[in-house]
């Protein structure tokens, strides 16, 4: 909303970025009243070429989202756990939440069914710690060489630039280990009746670390204190043309309005050497923890109070990684996790810049000492302090060695291969749980009709291949799918 009495600009007639007198922003300089313009018009030249470059390219994957500032709050003792300090009972930490799909552009309606992105920013007093999740609590795939074929299989085709469901299906049914992922998608939590009505999930394990140096493996759940909504497909399709920003207007003017919505956040805690024997690959991305084996442990919680004052600044460049992490907190043997740890800094170099981390959304709330220096637009520096490591003038820089206290052992020969598979891994059982055992009558039906429309389109062999895979995950509803999709044909 526009604010007529900010002040966070000149209250003085409009300026040239030199702070000099603008002279117009309504006419440009020329010769005589229809002549010819002049390329010493600088106030023409800078505001034409400035909005050249404007926009920043958009996030790659969860292009179009948006965000707001809170807090989070530990209300729990899970210091057995973690020595993280903003896990410590008590503790307040400033956050920025985003909110995103996946696979539209900047410009694509909020309510088309996709996974919506669940990403925190956390400025704790150990420096900043991203956890950059989604709304459900598996993935599609689990390598990371996988994911640019997945995101590109969902965008658009190279010649007509179309979305194509053929192109979808055929990349998930050629990657069976999706099941999961594509069964929760098609379910009702693929359309979210807002952000605010949505769980959040870390989705990977993840290490904790005690003060003792004990490391334990963790899940992290945020659920929704407004309560699980989601929307039918004619809501959701009726949207899309009526108002396109409907879930990021829905969270401002909540916020504006003074109903902060919050999150519990609850985690799973497997003790460090239980992940060798258990039943399924803990680190495996496309597979949960049952809740029997694992219960939920509570937290604290995460409270939305703030929109950002300025869209482009606070969340068009906000950058979330998950190679922020602070001590007490690692990562673990997952190896989308592990590739996640490269791809998203590089992504921010490239998509924002060099110095990106100098951003106030970006920036640390604690000192930093880091020896990177200079690139485009360096604004904070340490003036002549020394460059290089290590020096004799006083600059401390680190020198830990030895194992490190969020490492895991690991040896063997270097090879290209899938997991090792644990006893009851494989790529279809969960999702036929999901299936039969936590959705009712009611949901396995809007299921049936939601896939045998999604598979409108479908060409042959994907077509054939999907029936095939909807039967692997359960046998009654592959078979329902086949039938309502001849039935609408
Ligand atoms: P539980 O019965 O203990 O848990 C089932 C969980 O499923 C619920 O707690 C809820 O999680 C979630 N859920 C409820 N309705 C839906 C829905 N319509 N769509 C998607 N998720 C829903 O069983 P398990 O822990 O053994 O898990 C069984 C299956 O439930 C899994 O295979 C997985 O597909 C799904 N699930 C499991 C989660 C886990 O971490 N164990 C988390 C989410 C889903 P929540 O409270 O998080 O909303
Ligand atoms: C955004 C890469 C898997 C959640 C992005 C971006 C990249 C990326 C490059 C854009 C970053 C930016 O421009 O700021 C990858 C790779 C993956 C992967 C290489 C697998 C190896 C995942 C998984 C999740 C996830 C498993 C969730 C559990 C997100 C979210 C965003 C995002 C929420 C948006 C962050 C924001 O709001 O700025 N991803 N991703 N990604 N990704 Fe991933």
């Amino acid at each position: 909303m526009v604010d007529t009495t900010s002040t966070s600009y000149n209250e003085t007639p409009s300026t040239r970025e030199n702070g000099a007198p603008a002279g117009s922003d309504r006419n440009s300089l020329s010769v005589g009243s229809n002549g010819p313009l002049l390329l010493h018009d600088v106030r023409l030249i800078e505001t034409l070429a400035h909005f050249n470059r404007e926009r920043v390219p958009e996030r790659n994957p969860h292009a179009k989202g948006a965000g707001a500032f809170g807090v989070f709050e530990t209300t729990e003792d899970v210091s057995r756990y973690t020595k993280a300090a903003l896990f410590q009972k008590g503790a307040k930490t400033e956050m920025l939440a985003r909110f995103s799909t996946v696979a539209g552009e900047q410009g694509s309606p909020d309510t088309w069914r996709d996974v919506r992105g669940f990403a925190l920013k956390f400025y704790t007093s150990e420096g900043n710690y991203d956890l950059v999740g989604n709304n459900t609590p598996v993935f599609f795939v689990r390598d990371p060489m996988k994911f640019p074929h997945f995101i590109r299989s969902q965008k658009r085709t190279p010649d007509t630039g179309l979305r194509d469901a053929t192109m979808q299906w055929d990349f998930w049914t050629l990657n069976p280990e999706s099941a999961h992922q594509v069964t929760y998608l098609m379910g009702d939590r693929g359309l979210p009746r807002t952000w605010r009505h949505m769980n959040g999930y870390g989705s990977h394990t993840y290490m904790w670390i005690n003060a003792e140096g004990e490391k334990f493996w963790v899940k992290y759940h945020f659920k929704t204190n407004q309560g699980i909504e989601c929307m039918t497909n004619e809501e959701a399709e009726r949207l899309a043309g009526q108002d396109a920003e409907y879930h990021r207007r829905d969270l401002a003017e909540a916020i504006d309005r003074g109903e902060y919505p919050s999150w519990t956040l609850y985690v799973q805690v497997m003790p460090y050497e239980e992940a060798k024997t258990y039943r399924f690959n803990p680190f495996d991305l496309t597979k949960v923890w049952p809740h029997a084996d694992y219960p939920l442990i509570k937290v604290g919680t995460m409270t939305l109070n703030r929109n950002p004052e300025n869209f482009f600044a606070e969340i068009e460049q906000a950058a979330f990684a998950p190679s922020n992490l602070v001590p007490g907190i690692g990562v673990s043997p997952d190896k989308m996790l592990l590739g996640r740890t490269f791809a998203y800094a590089d992504a921010h170099r490239a998509r924002i810049g060099t110095n990106y981390f100098q951003l106030p959304v970006n920036r640390p709330k604690v000192k930093t000492n880091s020896y990177t220096f200079d690139g485009n637009m360096t604004f904070e520096h340490s003036g002549k302090a020394p460059v290089y490591a290590p020096n004799s003038f006083d600059r401390p820089w680190a020198d830990e060695t030895g194992p490190v206290e969020d490492g895991w052992e690991s040896d063997g020969e270097m090879v290209r291969s899938a997991y090792e598979l644990h006893a009851e891994d494989d790529d279809f059982s969960q999702a036929g749980t999901l299936v039969r055992e936590v959705f009712d009558d009611a949901q396995r039906d809007r299921l049936v009709d939601t896939v045998s429309s999604a598979l409108a389109g479908v060409k042959e062999p994907v077509l054939s291949r999907a029936f095939q895979y909807w039967r692997n995950i359960d046998a009654t509803i592959g078979e329902r799918i086949e039938k309502a999709y001849f039935e609408k044909k």
